[in-house]
Order: C-alpha cells, then structure tokens, then sequence
C-alpha cells in the first residue's frame, strides 16, 4: 500500500520497520535485496524516485516501509518540505514502529543531516539501527576502516550508547541474512508478548 497520509496507512497491529536515508542512499534497492524481488521497491539513479509511504507486508507477519529520501541537495525545496512533512507525521504515529533503519552510505563520513536525524529519533525515542549501504564501492579493508570512523564521530557527538549496525551491498547481496535475522529475532520477542 502507498500513502502520502499517516492516518491512511494499514492499521494491522504487526510489527513494522521503516527504512531511512538520504536520498539515493540505496533504500529501494536494499528493500528489493531484503525480499529477493528485484522490482518491489522502485529504485533510480536519480534521487527523489520513492515520494510516497510505502507498505510491504511480509509474510503476514510484519511490515517493511520504504520512505523518501531527506535531505538531497537536487530534489525541489518544495519536494523537499513536502518529504520532510510525510517523514515526521510517519514518525511521529506510527505506533507499530518497532525499529527505524538509518541508511549510510557506507563512503561517506557524518553528514550533519543523518546526525540531526538521528538525534530528532533519539529524542521521539524511537529505536534504530544503521545499515551502511553500497559497501561494495569500498574494498573490504576500507569498509572496516570508514564503518569504525562513522561509529567513532557517534561516540564523540551525543551518544553514549552504539545503535546496532549492518553492513549491506544490494549489488552484492552482502548482509541480507543479518539484517533479516536480527528483524525476526525481534518478531519472535513481539509475537511471544502477544
Ligand atoms: P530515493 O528513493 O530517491 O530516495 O533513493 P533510494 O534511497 O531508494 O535509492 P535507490 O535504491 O533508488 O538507489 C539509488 C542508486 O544507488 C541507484 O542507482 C542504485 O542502483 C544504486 N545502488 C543502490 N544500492 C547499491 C549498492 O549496494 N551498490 C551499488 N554499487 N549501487 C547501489
Ligand atoms: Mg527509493
């Protein structure tokens, strides 16, 4: 189901994660990993292709949701606002979030944006972890050396406390078995408290 309204989203009581980043972070394609369908979540080289709430319920079971990208220099300011707008009322709601994945592309070093974001999640305090994406742009020795730095500049900033994290290629199929592991080891918790 897509949404550009909160209050329309499916109301099923199951457990959901959402997916998060900036634009062209790679979340569409991550999602497509997940899930082994290559076209469930379009993807596009250029930034802004997701501009809805997206619902994909997985085997009856719980909900995965693609959302737009923030913070993306190209995209109009108008789009922009209008992302902004969807993401905060989502967060804001949804109160079958179980966990925010934070996408970072694994190259980059701390953008102020994902840090604001991360806090403005610290603050609501709703639980994330963060995927590092496209680590197959990195030869394996640097993808350890730029995932340590990222965690280091978390440490030195507002946290105390590490998320959990994930290192991820949708080109390579890295770290899809992790990431789905850790959702359903959190399920089993959810359907066991029922
Ligand atoms: P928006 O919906 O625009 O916010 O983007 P998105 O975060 O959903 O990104 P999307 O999945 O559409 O991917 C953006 C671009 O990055 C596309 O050209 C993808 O092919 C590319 N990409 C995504 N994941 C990977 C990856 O693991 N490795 C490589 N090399 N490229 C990737
Ligand atoms: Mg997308």
């Amino acid at each position: 189901m897509s949404n550009s309204n909160v209050a329309e989203c499916p109301q099923e009581p199951i457990p959901e994660y959402a997916f998060i980043g900036r634009s062209n972070v790679g979340k569409s394609s991550l999602i497509n990993m997940l899930t082994g369908q290559k076209h469930l979540a379009k993807t596009s080289g250029r930034p802004g292709k997701t501009q809805l709430i997206n619902h994909f319920k997985i085997n009856n079971n719980w909900f995965l949701v693609d959302l737009p990208g923030y913070g993306y220099a190209r995209v109009s300011k108008k789009d922009k606002k209008t992302f902004q707008k969807y993401i905060r009322d989502y967060f804001d709601n949804r109160k079958q979030l179980i966990t925010a994945f934070v996408l970072i592309d694994i190259r980059h070093r701390a953008q102020a944006v994902d840090l604001r974001f991360m806090e403005w999640l610290g603050t609501h305090q709703i639980p994330f972890a963060i995927i590092f994406t496209k680590a197959d742009k990195l030869k394996p020795k640097a993808q350890g050396e730029h995932v340590s730095s990222y965690l280091k500049e978390l440490l030195d900033g507002v946290w105390e406390e590490l998320p959990p994290y994930f290192i991820t290629s949708s080109a390579k199929q890295t770290g899809r078995e992790e990431v789905l592991d850790y959702i359903e080891g959190i399920n089993r918790q959810f359907y066991k408290n029922q």
